[in-house]
């Protein structure tokens, strides 16, 4: 319950600082955005990939509904926390880019409901996964090419982003986000010192 207290016996009020706060520490284990996100791509990859070794229906079963639900997470944390920061930051120079990524998870999400409708034993089951597969690959591949690399050169907050991003995808999936630097962010690393993320 918040305690009130009394000054010059005017009327209580809420104390605006019962004590002093305590300083958030940055978490240095989480990552940038686009580091995050890198990631996500490729677990999604690694996942449509068991998805064509795999033979049993109730294998392709489980692992589509993990690639639907990394996917899901996905387009929501960037939709909801990452897309409107990096819109801001491209301005009208990313504006057609941003706008495409956002029509592409459209498509995403539609082919999400189909597959979530079909069984293994569905004649065009596997197909659907492939076609998903494809819009998957084209947009992450427009994100990682374009996107990223325009971002790494604006005002874009990779940190802070990151450390929201992270934070959405913690309380969707209820486990902890943990992804190793990359090679290009632990080489400059090594040159400059902990960055506060903004490669
Ligand atoms: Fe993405
Ligand atoms: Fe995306």
């Amino acid at each position: 319950m918040a305690t009130r207290t009394k000054r010059n016996g005017k009327s209580s009020r809420p104390s605006a600082k019962p004590k002093r706060k305590q300083a958030l520490k940055p978490r240095k284990d989480v990552p940038s955005a686009i580091s995050l996100l890198k990631s996500d791509h490729r677990e999604v990859e690694h996942l449509f990939s068991q998805f064509e070794a795999a033979t049993s229906s109730a294998r392709k079963r489980a692992i589509v509904q993990k690639i639907c639900d990394a996917l899901t997470v996905h387009t929501t944390i960037e939709e909801d926390i990452f897309y409107p920061p990096a819109r801001a930051a491209l301005k009208r120079a990313g504006e057609d880019l941003m706008d495409e990524a956002e029509v592409e998870h459209e498509g995403i999400k539609w082919r999400i409901d189909i597959l979530k409708r079909m069984k293994p034993e569905d004649d065009l089951y596997d197909a659907e996964v492939k076609v998903l597969s494809e819009y998957v690959k084209h947009h992450v591949k427009e994100e990682e090419r374009e996107l990223f690399p325009k971002l790494r050169i604006s005002a874009f907050d990779n940190a802070g982003v990151g450390e929201k991003l992270a934070a959405g995808k913690e309380k969707m999936t209820g486990k902890p986000v943990k992804v190793e630097p990359s090679l290009l962010e632990r080489g400059i690393e090594a040159l400059v010192g902990p960055s506060p993320g903004t490669i």
